[in-house]
C-alpha cells in the first residue's frame, strides 16, 4: 500500500494533546492510508487505544518514526524523534521555527519536509487549517474557568434569600481569536464584560458578544488583520486610558499580540498596585515574555493582594476538544494532497507555499532561514 500516516505520544512536559482523533483517522483510512499510532498515544486525551479502531498500533514511537511517510505531530520534533525518521519523510506540526534552530537543521540533514502549523497562511480558505486560531480559542476559553476559579467573588449576579451579589467585572485585553472566547466565555459566566483591543475593527465584534469596548482613542490597524506595534506616545495615550478599566476590574484576561514580537507590556507593576485586592490577572502572553510586567511563564504570582497567573499550556488542559480541533485542522490542510493513497503536495498553492518550513534539505521559510544564517556566523 501506498502512503504510511503515523503519530507518535507527545512526550513535552504537560503536553496531553494528540495529533489523531478517531473521526479523523477513518477520513485518513479513506483515503486509502496506512495509519500507524504508537499505543497509548491518546491516553492523555482520553482517547483510548480501542478507539483507533483501523489503524495499526504499534508498542513504540521508533517503529511509527522508521516507518511514516507523514507524521502527525501537536510539539516540534526532539533531537531523537528525527534522527529516527525515515529520510524524506514528511512531518506536520507546530514546530516553533524561531526556537528550534538545531532541530530544524536535522531535518534538512534528512531531507524531511516540514509544514509548520503556525505558518498557515492567515486567509479565509486556510481559517479550517488554521491551528494558532483553534488553539488559542480554546486557551481564551480555560483563561477565564482559572481566572474565575482564583476569585473570591462570584462572576455572576445572584439574587439569594441571603440578599443580592453583584456581578464580577471583567476586563479582556486584545480582542483576537483568544480575547473573543475570553469575551463570550466571561459572557456566559454572568460577569460584566469590557473589551479593549488597538484594531478599533474588532469593537464590532466586542459588542456583538455582549461586552462594552473600552474606547481610548488609539487605532493601531495593521497588516493583513494584524496589530503594529504602537509609538511611545500612542501606548502612553491608550495606557493612561486603559489603567482606569484596569484598576476597576475583578478580572482581568490579557491577550495582546503582535506577530513576530514580544508581547506588549500594557500591564506595569504601578498598575498591579492600583488594583483591588482579590483581583485576578491571567496573562495568556505569558509565553512570549507576557503582556504585565509581574507575570511568570507557569507561574501564579502574588503581588500585594492580586493575584497573576502566567498559564503557558492551556490547550492542554482541554485535550480531549484542543486535539479534536487540531487533529480536524491538520487533516484540513493535508487532504488536497492525499491522492491515490500518496502525498502530492501542490508547491504552487499559497497555503503549502507559505506552510513549508524545511524543503529539499533547506529552510524554505525566509525569516526563520535569515535567523538560522545569523546564528551560525
Ligand atoms: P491574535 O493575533 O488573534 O490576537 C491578538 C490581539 O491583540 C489582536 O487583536 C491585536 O490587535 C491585539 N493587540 C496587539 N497589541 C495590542 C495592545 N498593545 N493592546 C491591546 N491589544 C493589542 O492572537 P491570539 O491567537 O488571540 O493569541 C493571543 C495570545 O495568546 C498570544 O500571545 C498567544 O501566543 C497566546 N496563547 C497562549 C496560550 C497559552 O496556553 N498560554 C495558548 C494559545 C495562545
Amino acid at each position: 500500500m501506498g502512503l504510511t500516516i503515523g503519530v507518535v505520544t507527545e512526550t513535552a512536559p504537560g503536553e496531553r494533546r494528540v495529533a489523531l482523533v478517531p473521526e479523523v483517522l477513518r477520513k485518513l483510512l479513506a483515503a486509502d492510508a496506512r495509519v500507524l499510532v504508537q499505543a497509548g498515544a491518546g491516553v492523555a486525551a482520553r482517547i483510548p487505544d480501542a478507539a483507533f479502531e483501523g489503524a495499526e498500533l504499534v508498542p513504540d514511537a521508533a517503529s511509527v518514526l522508521e516507518h511514516a511517510d507523514v507524521l502527525l505531530k501537536v510539539q516540534p520534533l526532539t533531537i531523537n524523534e528525527v534522527a529516527r525518521l525515515k529520510f524524506g519523510a514528511t512531518v506536520v506540526g507546530f514546530m516553533q521555527p524561531h526556537r528550534q534552530a538545531e532541530m530544524i537543521r536535522a531535518l534538512c540533514d534528512k531531507d524531511v519536509t516540514s509544514l509548520a502549523m503556525e505558518l498557515v497562511p492567515r486567509i479565509s480558505r486556510a481559517q479550517s487549517m488554521d491551528a494558532l486560531s483553534s488553539q488559542a480559542a480554546v486557551a481564551g476559553y480555560k483563561a477565564v474557568l482559572q481566572g474565575a476559579a482564583a476569585l473570591d467573588k462570584f462572576m455572576p449576579m445572584l439574587t439569594t434569600a441571603a440578599g443580592t451579589i453583584r456581578p464580577a467585572q471583567a476586563l479582556i485585553i486584545g480582542a483576537g481569536v483568544a480575547g473573543l472566547q475570553a469575551i463570550a466565555t466571561a459572557r456566559r459566566l454572568g460577569a460584566v464584560v469590557e473589551g479593549f483591543d488597538v484594531r478599533s475593527a474588532t469593537k464590532e465584534q466586542v459588542e456583538s458578544l455582549g461586552a462594552k469596548f473600552v474606547d481610548t482613542g488609539v487605532s493601531a490597524e495593521g497588516e493583513g488583520g494584524y496589530a503594529r506595534e504602537l509609538t511611545p506616545e500612542e501606548r502612553e495615550q491608550q495606557q493612561t486610558a486603559l489603567e482606569e478599566h484596569i484598576v476597576k476590574a475583578d478580572l482581568v484576561i490579557t491577550t495582546a499580540a503582535v506577530p513576530g514580537k514580544p508581547a506588549p507590556k500594557i500591564i506595569n507593576r504601578a498598575t498591579v498596585e492600583r488594583m483591588q485586592p482579590g483581583a485576578v490577572i491571567v496573562d495568556l502572553g505569558a509565553e512570549s515574555g507576557g503582556n504585565c510586567e509581574l507575570t511568570e511563564a507557569g507561574e501564579t504570582v502574588q503581588h500585594g493582594g492580586v493575584t497573576i497567573i502566567g498559564p503557558v499550556d492551556l490547550p492542554a488542559t482541554v485535550a480531549r476538544h484542543a486535539s479534536e480541533m487540531y487533529a480536524r485542522n491538520l487533516y484540513n490542510l493535508l487532504e488536497p494532497a492525499l491522492k491515490e493513497g500518496e502525498l502530492q503536495i501542490d508547491w504552487e498553492d499559497e497555503v503549502f507555499a507559505g506552510t513549508v518550513l524545511t524543503r529539499d534539505g533547506e529552510v524554505q521559510h525566509e525569516s526563520t532561514r535569515v535567523a538560522l544564517e545569523g546564528g551560525q556566523s
